[in-house]
């Protein structure tokens, strides 16, 4: 049986602290041993007493206490461990990390280390993108420390948003596992292979506060995302917006419009794949109003003219540079759904179309059931109904099978 694998857990003075007690259990439900180390500042947000009963382990403030360093030094510490993992690191700790400072136990054991390092980091989205901590983070890459995170999305301080998410939990977890079990990815079907998935809605604005929009939950496509990335693929996921957490170990990108959705996949270009399972708007308004439009007594309600938005699927699938080996568009059809996904497959260059039947009676649309049919240039597949999760295990295991196949051609 594998011994107990050990986790350092330094926790910084943040208030993402408090996730902290979920990663510990998490892990211990895991099968790792987790012994935490709490900075000054962490134990403001939460308390040695609660990290120690979730851990079942002492946990360690002091640097200068002569008892824990009778019982287990702090150098000890240090290499007791398989793996450190600082969550959240603040813009504080990450500067010390940066410069080498020791002047408490947090930052002594960090220096004194051999053991590989993660870093989480949570702050302030102005604080990350303060050139002060990109040079900081910029020095621990070439440090060999690694990072997950930090996620995009509301602050705790209210009207803030942006980078400065402590990674979720199972995205900590997940980036764990890969730190200490490198060799284990380079063996599945997908290691190495990038693979591009769009997904969700997109909102196009009619002013400030007003979009149109589709009734996509991103569903196929997140789900697609995870079982790329459990065949070991670097996945980027570029997502409408949603309500669905980060897959763990995936690159997400939040985008709004169709615009911002060709940018960001063109950006994320190279890839070995691209599925769009996005449910793209096919239009935007011509000119979104930059004020709220006022209705006012006895006019005519206004008029929306729309604009066609580029066809991401299309501009991917005939570009000559860059293009992915393989392309997969989606095809949400209300009727003629295979005969319908021919002709796209046809129209917009791409290798594979999955067809499904999107009518309301069908459920499928923001439902976690899924009908599909693969059709592609030598022929259809039809698929019995089953769950979205396993329509993305079989899709991406085909995808898996026909990049073997073609790289043992090419060979
Ligand atoms: O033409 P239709 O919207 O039915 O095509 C569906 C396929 O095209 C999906 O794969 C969808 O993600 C993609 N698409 C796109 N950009 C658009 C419209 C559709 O990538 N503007």
């Amino acid at each position: 049986m594998q011994s107990k694998r050990r986790i350092l857990l330094i926790i910084g003075g943040g208030i993402a602290a408090y996730k902290c007690l979920d990663l510990i259990r998490r892990l211990r439900e895991r099968g790792f041993s987790v012994r935490a180390i709490m900075t000054k500042a962490a134990e403001q947000f939460v308390t040695p007493l609660a990290v120690g009963a979730i851990s079942n382990e002492r946990v360690f403030t002091e640097l200068f206490n002569l008892d824990d360093e009778r019982e287990i030094g702090h150098i000890r510490l240090a290499r007791d461990c398989d793996l450190i993992v600082v969550a959240p690191a603040t813009a504080d700790l990450l500067a010390k990390m940066a410069h080498g400072q020791a002047n408490d136990l947090a930052t002594s054991v960090l220096l004194a280390t051999d053991k590989p390092v993660l870093a989480a980091p949570a702050m302030n989205p102005r604080m990350w993108l303060n050139p002060a901590t990109q040079r900081n983070v910029a020095q621990l890459k070439a440090d060999g420390i690694s990072f997950i995170g930090p996620a995009v999305g509301e602050m705790a301080e209210r009207g803030e948003a942006g980078p400065g998410r402590l990674a979720e939990v199972p995205v900590l977890i997940d980036a764990i596992e890969r730190r200490l079990a490198p060799r284990d990815t380079a063996a599945m079907p997908l290691a190495g292979r990038h693979v591009l998935i769009t997904s969700g809605p997109t909102h196009e604005p009619i002013d400030p506060v007003r979009y149109l929009a589709n009734r996509s939950s991103g569903k196929q496509g997140f789900a697609l995302a995870a079982a790329a990335r459990s065949l070991g693929a670097n996945v980027t996921l570029i997502a409408g917006p949603v309500a669905l957490p980060d897959p763990a170990g995936v690159t997400v990108v939040r985008i709004e419009t169709a615009a911002e959705m060709l940018d960001a996949v063109t950006q994320a270009l190279p890839a070995d794949v691209a599925i769009f399972a996005a449910a793209v708007a096919d239009w935007r308004i011509a000119k979104p109003k930059s004020e709220k439009l006022k209705k006012s007594a006895g006019s005519e309600p206004p008029a929306l003219k729309l604009a066609e938005n580029p066809d991401i699927l299309k501009t991917i699938g005939h570009r000559s540079k860059d293009r992915p080996r393989l392309v997969v568009g989606f095809a949400a059809e209300t009727e003629n759904v295979v005969a319908n996904a021919q002709k796209k497959l046809k129209s917009k260059a791409a290798d594979w179309i999955v067809a499904n039947d999107v009518s309301p009676e069908t459920g499928i649309m923001g439902g976690d059931r899924n009908t599909v049919h693969i059709v592609t240039r030598d022929g259809v597949e039809h698929w019995s109904d089953m769950h979205k999760t396993d329509v993305a295990e079989k899709l991406m295991v085909r995808v898996a099978i026909h990049l073997g196949q073609q790289s043992a051609d090419i060979a």
